[in-house]
């Protein structure tokens, strides 16, 4: 092993999650969003897995991401690029069938050049701005692109006609969530009364999925749920409460580990690492972990967060430095160097979650998940 850590991707935890959202999906299909290098799963080692396990849709933010997966995969599903798709890019997934989101006049207009030039239909999905005032069109703007759309009816694919909830995973939202299913409905009648009607009509997240499924119609965009994660507390809370379980029936994907690469002993009263932030109180035995905020273990964790040696928890030591944290072993016995460190994941009885790791960096799962760096290898294994 020369990295100083390695991801590993549980490909039966993410069979037991799709088992899960198909069955909520009630036949709807699961299109797989896979931006942020797969939520830190990465990109080129999640999607070969997803597709053997049958997920044949994918949804990725830029273009860039797109190409990615083209170049990792042997047959090509169905790609929908939500976000950045410009110029030499946008002919360039129109040339190559990948779906793209129209969100303004000026790519609308854009894309229905470029499938008239490169004889190939645009694969659109248009979006509508319900709330989230993000991207998408305006309402008042449905009747230009209505028009346009009318008059080049042989340059694209209406694959979609879509929207974003702008926080579908907390109550507190609710009413300006289902002030947004109010206008996309008003939307999509003004479409259909027009003779557009796309392919799917398609609102939810996973957050939509669970809170709101009556937004499913043919389509849901999941992203977290498959990984493993509910889309913030309430969520889960709100399933555990209506279903009556106590056992959550996800599976985390990701497990995250290094190994230890130094013992260090520390005298009573000797400063530890840089600074004065922490003092041994003690004669200790500290080992020394190659992962630093460089690899995505957050400075917040400094002298706060714990790690899984031997089975037990132990503390990070002192500041956490670009690469490396000193870990107290002391009350661990024959910690020896190369022995297993886990960063996020299960090691005997005791469990390091993502949520627990970022609430204590204070970064969202989503977050702390998406920073993971690229360069960190992803190994597809299978946990019983
Ligand atoms: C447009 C869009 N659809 C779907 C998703 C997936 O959301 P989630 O990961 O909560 O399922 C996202 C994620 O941010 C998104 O931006």
């Amino acid at each position: 092993m020369f990295e100083p850590s390695v991801i590993h991707i549980d490909r039966s935890a993410y069979a037991n999650n799709l088992a899960f959202l198909r069955d909520r999906l009630q036949g709807a299909r699961m299109c797989s969003v896979v931006k942020g290098n797969a939520y830190g799963h990465g990109l080129s080692c999640f999607v070969p897995m997803a597709m053997d396990a049958g997920v044949d849709y994918f949804a990725v933010y830029s273009a860039d991401e797109a190409h990615t997966l083209v170049s990792s995969v042997q047959e090509m599903p169905d790609i929908f690029i939500m976000g950045m798709v410009e110029g030499d890019a946008l002919e360039w997934a129109i040339a190559n069938g990948v779906e793209c989101c129209i969100h303004d006049l000026d790519r609308l207009d854009k894309a229905l050049t470029l499938a008239k030039r490169t004889g190939k239909k645009a694969r659109i999905h248009v979006e509508v701005e319900t709330g989230m005032n993000r991207t998408g069109f305006d309402p008042a703007q449905v009747p230009m692109v209505i028009d346009r759309l009318k008059r080049h009816a042989d340059r694209y694919e209406l694959v979609g006609l879509f929207t974003h909830f702008a926080g579908a995973e907390s109550r507190s939202n609710d009413e300006r969530v289902l002030a947004q299913i109010g206008r996309f409905a008003s939307v999509r009648k003004h479409f259909e009364a027009a003779g557009l009607k796309a392919r799917y009509a398609h609102q939810a997240c996973s957050a939509g999925l669970m809170n709101f499924p009556d937004t499913v119609d043919g389509m849901a965009r999941i992203g977290i749920m498959q990984y493993g994660f509910w889309s913030n507390q309430e969520s889960w809370f709100r399933y555990s409460e209506a279903n009556k379980v106590m056992d959550d029936p996800l599976r985390r994907v990701i497990a995250w580990s290094s190994r230890v690469m130094a013992i260090t002993q520390v005298s009573f009263g000797q400063y530890i690492g840089y600074g004065s932030s922490s003092e041994a109180h003690r004669d200790m035995v500290l080992a020394v972990v190659p992962v630093g905020y460089a690899h995505g273990f957050d400075r917040g964790l400094s002298n706060t967060g714990k790690v899984l040696v031997h089975g037990q928890h132990a503390p990070v030591i002192g500041i956490v430095n670009m690469n490396a944290i000193s870990i107290d072993v002391t009350d661990i016995e024959g910690v020896e160097k190369g022995d297993e460190v886990v960063l996020i994941g299960e090691q005997g009885e005791h469990r390091i979650s993502v949520s627990s790791f970022s609430e204590m960096s204070e970064q969202l799962n989503y977050e702390m998940l998406t920073r993971l760096p690229r360069d960190i290898p992803r190994i597809l294994v299978d946990q019983p």
